[in-house]
């Protein structure tokens, strides 16, 4: 049964973000850019991590509230030590109703070829894959650190061989950096067993220089593709879910748009997410978190610590990108939102 806890705004809590690392391997423009993630760059240290113990208890604490889906974050999550563990520990957790999670995970699939067949043995059901460009130059571009796009291709493979499907490739679309590339995506991806996504760019975080003119609608995104390979919408898979679905006329299969710009999805909102110390968001753009950790520390109990989280989730009435949508021009922004390589994407 879904709507255990409402929030402010009646909407669910029904999917937690668990950002394990706050490292990544890559320099992503519009996520980690190098000029701010650099050599001096205060990385958290490995005891301000949770541990996978700590991660566990509060992520049971949130099922039992009516989460379903779990998605490990990061930074890049399989830079974590032994994810693998975390994974089979939280592939043991069960719904009220007795059933297991949509465990899955983002990655930038630099280690998944390696890992992905643990990574499906311990549990995992499925991975989201980000891919910003198959061009060689403008990919290096936009990671930032030289990464080969062969190599992202044969995590995506490997992958796909392990049974961690169905696959969503998650694609930022930067405007002027890689929207030359929705159309070369659009065309590789059809007719595969994986779904693209279109992204727009958001202005999550402070060090990323977020400018409303580089965002490409996902409008003109649908408009470039149906021009080519005329596409039809259709319907959501679920409540709340952030992309839009579009399918190919001639049965070529499914593309997905999330427009958090230009068409906020905060209305049905269903996502609480736990920062790599612990800390609990529940927006991507709040500017503080609740300290989970800290109640973890001072030996509190799950009964405390899940009353805490209750108590939150019912105060919460954020909405950040629908008031960003109605005021674009006008909106101050907050002086201190948190990195999404923190907070978790
Ligand atoms: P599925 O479980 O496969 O439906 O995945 P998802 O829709 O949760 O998508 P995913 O985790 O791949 O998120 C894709 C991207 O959507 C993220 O990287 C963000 O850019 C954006 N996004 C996800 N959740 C939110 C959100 O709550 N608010 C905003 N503004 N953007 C979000
Ligand atoms: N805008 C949109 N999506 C972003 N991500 C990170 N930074 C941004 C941003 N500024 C998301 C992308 C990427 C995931 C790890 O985080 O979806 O695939
Ligand atoms: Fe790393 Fe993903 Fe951020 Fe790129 S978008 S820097 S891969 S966490
Ligand atoms: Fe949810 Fe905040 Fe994103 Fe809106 S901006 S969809 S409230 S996380």
């Amino acid at each position: 049964p879904t709507g255990l806890l409402s929030d402010a705004l009646a909407r669910p809590l029904q999917d937690l973000r668990i950002s394990v690392t706050d490292r990544c391997n890559f320099r992503c423009v519009y996520c980690m850019p190098k000029d701010v993630f650099d050599k001096d760059y205060a990385f958290l240290p490995h005891s301000s991590l949770l541990s996978f113990e700590e991660i566990t208890r509060v992520a049971k604490i949130f099922v039992a509230h009516g989460v379903r889906k779990i998605r490990l974050t990061g930074g890049e999550p399989l830079l974590r030590k032994n994810v693998e563990k975390l994974i089979a520990m939280l592939g043991d957790l069960r719904t009220p109703d007795g059933e297991s999670l949509d465990l899955t995970l983002t990655t930038n699939a630099s280690l998944l070829a390696r890992k992905a067949r643990a990574l499906k043995d311990a549990g995992l059901r499925r991975v989201t894959v980000s891919l910003d460009a198959l061009d060689e130059t403008t990919f290096r571009r936009m990671n930032d650190v030289d990464f080969p796009v062969a190599d992202v291709l044969a995590g995506i493979d490997a992958a796909h061989k392990a049974g961690l499907g169905p696959i969503k490739i998650n694609m930022v679309v930067k405007g002027g950096m890689n929207d030359q590339e929705i159309l070369p995506m659009a065309r590789h991806f059809k007719g595969s067993p994986f779904i693209l996504r279109f992204i727009e760019y958001m202005d999550v975080g402070a060090s990323n220089g977020w400018r409303m003119d580089e965002v490409v609608p996902s409008s003109e995104v649908v408009r470039r593709i149906n021009a080519e390979m005329p596409l039809e919408e259709i319907e959501p898979n679920y409540t709340g879910e952030t992309a839009e679905r579009w399918r190919y006329k001639d049965g070529g299969g499914e593309i997905g748009l999330i427009s958090s710009v230009t068409r906020a999805f905060c209305q049905d909102c269903s996502r609480a997410r736990l920062s790599t110390e612990g800390k609990l968001y529940t927006c991507l753009f709040a500017t503080a978190g609740h300290d989970l950790r800290a109640l973890l520390r001072a030996g509190r109990s799950d009964e405390e610590i899940s009353t805490a989280v209750a108590h939150l989730w019912r105060a919460r009435s954020d909405r950040y990108s629908e008031l960003r949508t109605a005021n674009t021009e006008g909106l101050q922004r907050p002086v201190k939102k948190v990195e999404m390589s923190y907070i978790g994407g």
